[in-house]
């Protein structure tokens, strides 16, 4: 649903509780895969994809701070629904599978829900964020992009 985000609705504060989320959801999947891994070199690897992600929450919770707000961990129905569908309940599902057993196709769904987050980030930047807050965005979208070609060239190793 890359291609068909509607966020327009939705306040910038809303979307940035989202994003946390999502972030939090990207460390606890690196965190899984990592415990996984034997290769030391992998495991450096997605540590780095972890803690990025965990830099990426610290950011959306620092906009709710700088707005005054406290975060709620939470988002309303309406998004509810979508975090839901495009990223908690795809994590669920691949925890569940014994795909999960699978590293090659772990990471494989990693790049997809790398893919949707740059979805994700690049709908509510262009619809619905502030434009001091742009280029800081821009550069979280940059290093979803660069997560996902890291774990492309892991697949290849
Ligand atoms: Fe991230
Ligand atoms: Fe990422």
């Amino acid at each position: 649903m890359d291609s068909s985000w509607s966020l327009g609705e939705y306040a910038i504060e809303e979307l940035f509780e989202m994003a946390a989320i999502v972030e939090q959801g990207g460390f606890d999947f690196y965190a899984r895969l990592i415990a996984r891994i034997s290769k030391p070199q992998v495991k450096n690897e997605l540590k780095f994809l972890r803690d990025e992600e965990a830099t990426h929450k610290s950011f959306f919770l620092e906009q709710l701070r700088k707005a005054g707000l406290t975060p709620k961990g939470t988002v309303g129905p309406g998004l509810r629904a979508l975090l839901d569908r495009e990223f908690l309940e795809p994590l669920e599902k691949v925890y569940a599978s014994r795909d999960v057993a699978d590293t090659d196709k772990t990471l494989a769904f990693g790049v997809a829900l790398e893919q949707k987050t740059i979805g994700f980030y690049t709908a509510l930047r262009s619809g619905n964020a502030a434009s001091e807050q742009l280029a800081d965005i821009d550069r979280i979208i940059a290093e979803e992009e660069n997560h996902k070609k890291r774990l492309g060239i892991i697949r290849a190793s």
